[in-house]
């Protein structure tokens, strides 16, 4: 059965696109049939996977012009890739102004599920419609964080976003596990975050990862150079951490 995961957070930099991009990549190396689909109009995801935005069907047509999925969806060399579209920057204002203004994401996408074993969604770094579309058509979220002073403002409202998609959209909704991302053993910091989370997420019924990503330069090359940490360095700490990641999100599906 298919397993759509969002990785969420309105907070800019603490990797969801990394995240997104590279745990499509080794679910993909793991025999999984994966589609990615971008819904940030940045549209950095799709540019990392080297996937096109002009010239192709992009989210925006999925959503918004009733373009088929199947047309929208580029095949890459390891994965599908629903590309987002400089149009989805602004996308508040797309979005009907009824009822059914949660469920257009859901609405397009339901019927591409059957055709992969994850679907993963790189979402914008705004508590918009667009992410609650996103919430309202996932199964899961990833809630990635950054291990600083700052890593943990704002996830009250995130939470907030989460159980109000819970309660009026999408009941069935979890959270997989909140990642703790840009991890460096030795600071004091992130000893006392990674130990104080724990208790912090029991508050809101989640766990935290058992695997952290630690801080690597090459993440960032692999990201400049428009490739999956493993295909760039796969020696390097983040392209061992996602693997494990990925194993650790296979088995959480019990
Ligand atoms: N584990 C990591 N180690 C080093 N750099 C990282 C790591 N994770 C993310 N980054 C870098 O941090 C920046 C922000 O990451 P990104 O995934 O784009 O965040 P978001 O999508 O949440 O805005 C990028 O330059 C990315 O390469
Ligand atoms: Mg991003």
């Amino acid at each position: 059965m298919c397993r759509a995961v969002a990785v969420a957070n309105q907070k800019g930099g603490v990797g969801k696109t990394t995240t997104a991009v590279n745990i499509a990549y080794d679910l993909a190396a793991m025999g999984k049939k994966v589609l990615l689909i971008d819904t940030d109009g940045q549209c950095n995801s799709t540019d990392t996977c080297r996937a096109r935005v002009d010239g192709v069907a992009t989210l925006y047509d999925l959503l918004f012009e009733h373009e088929k999925p199947e047309e929208c969806i580029q095949h890459m060399e390891a994965i599908d890739v629903i590309a987002s579209d400089k149009l989805l920057k602004n996308p508040e204002t797309k979005f009907p102004d009824d009822a059914g203004r949660l469920f257009t994401m859901s609405g397009a996408c339901e019927g591409i599920r059957q055709m992969y074993d994850f679907i993963i969604i790189d979402t914008p770094p705004t508590l918009g419609c667009m992410l609650s579309n996103a919430l309202t058509f996932a199964d899961e979220v990833v809630v990635p964080v950054t291990c600083d002073r700052y890593g943990m403002e704002g996830i009250n409202d995130l939470y907030l976003t989460i159980d109000a998609a819970k309660r009026y959209t999408n009941p069935s909704l979890r959270v997989t596990g909140v990642l703790l991302n840009k991890y460096k053993e030795r600071t004091t910091l992130c000893r006392e975050i990674s130990n104080a989370l724990p208790e912090v997420l029991e508050m809101f019924g989640t766990k935290v990862f058992e695997t952290k990503i630690r801080e690597c330069e090459d993440c960032k090359k692999a990201q400049s150079a428009r490739m999956g940490i493993q295909e760039y360095n796969p020696e390097c700490t983040t392209a061992k951490d996602y693997w494990m990641l990925c194993g650790e999100i296979i088995r959480r599906q019990a």
